[in-house]
């Protein structure tokens, strides 16, 4: 069994990204600028801006972080995102989801500019990824091609069941893994909350890719010998004996599905810093387009 080293890998990449910083800084030339806006003050989204900030600093880059009070009205929101759309100092930013309910996240989405679109959530971004398009890639399926990648995990041909269809995750992992090339090549079966016999189909799975945010779902039993598994959950849970009151858990019963993988994400350590790690290489994308 291997482990899928998100940690590790997602710190090379972080050096490569630096290493693009520094020559352009060599060059004299703007080093690329990330904003994030977040609304409200959920713990776990404030804690995924605040690492994707610092990710920007350790790589050198520049970051705006932009929060605004959870009562945000929508058209508040909407203007923030058109003065971020028309700073040419910003090349890319995202906007944190979930949003509070008085804003209507499809609004917000087609507000982004696609240019500088880095999460690859508009509706324009997301049809080019499925038209096999240059885009942004949204981060977290990025992250997960890309480790897929620096392992060397076969795709073609195989069988990925991925559970959860989420905007973020599970629906564009599976357009992913079934695009020609590679990593892709995949079989592709998409399951849900509707879906019935559930351990049917992932016990005929060579990959698992779950996006499903409940803890520990995936047991042995719904696993062959040798499958390839993704744990794309990071629930909280508490757990009085942490500094913070909680721990992160994931998805998959590591503990027992480790033994029959052959490849498998730890949590944390996984798909967690792989995804920050292709924002910042969407980024970097983005530059390169706005100054091309
Ligand atoms: N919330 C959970 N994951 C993400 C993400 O990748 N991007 C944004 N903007 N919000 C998220």
């Amino acid at each position: 069994m291997t482990i899928l080293d998100g940690k590790k890998v997602s710190n090379d990449i972080k050096n490569e990204i630096a290493a693009e910083v520094q020559k352009i800084k060599d060059k004299g030339e703007k080093v690329p600028h990330l904003a994030a806006i977040i609304v409200g003050n959920d713990g776990a989204s404030l804690t995924y801006v605040g690492s994707k900030v610092k990710a920007c600093e350790r790589v050198g880059f520049e970051s705006t972080l932009v929060q605004m009070s959870n009562t945000t009205s929508e058209i508040e929101l909407l203007e923030k995102i058109k003065e971020l759309n028309e700073n040419p100092e910003i090349d890319g930013f995202i906007v944190q989801l979930p949003l509070p309910p008085q804003i209507n996240e499809q609004k917000v989405l087609l507000a982004v500019n696609p240019d500088k679109d880095v999460d690859g959530f508009h509706p324009t971004n997301f049809g080019k990824m499925a038209l096999d398009m240059s885009t942004f890639i949204p981060a977290t399926p990025f992250g997960i091609l890309e480790l897929l990648d620096r392992y060397g995990v076969e795709t073609k041909g195989k069988h990925t069941v991925v559970i959860g269809r989420s905007h973020i995750v599970g629906r564009p992992m599976s357009i992913l893994m079934g695009r020609k090339g590679f990593p892709g090549n995949s079989t592709v079966t998409l399951t849900h909350s509707h879906t019935k016999n559930i351990t049917q189909i992932t016990s005929q799975a060579d990959i698992i890719i779950s996006a499903l945010g409940v803890p520990n779902f995936l047991k042995a039993e719904m696993v062959k010998d040798d499958a390839v598994i993704v744990d794309v959950g990071i629930t909280r849970v508490t757990d009085e004996t942490r500094p913070r009151g909680y721990r992160i858990v994931g998805d998959v019963d590591f503990a027992n599905v480790s033994k029959k993988a052959s490849y498998i994400t730890p949590v944390p350590g996984g798909v967690g810093p792989m995804t920050i790690a292709m924002l910042l290489k969407n980024t970097l994308l983005a530059r390169e387009r706005h100054t091309r």
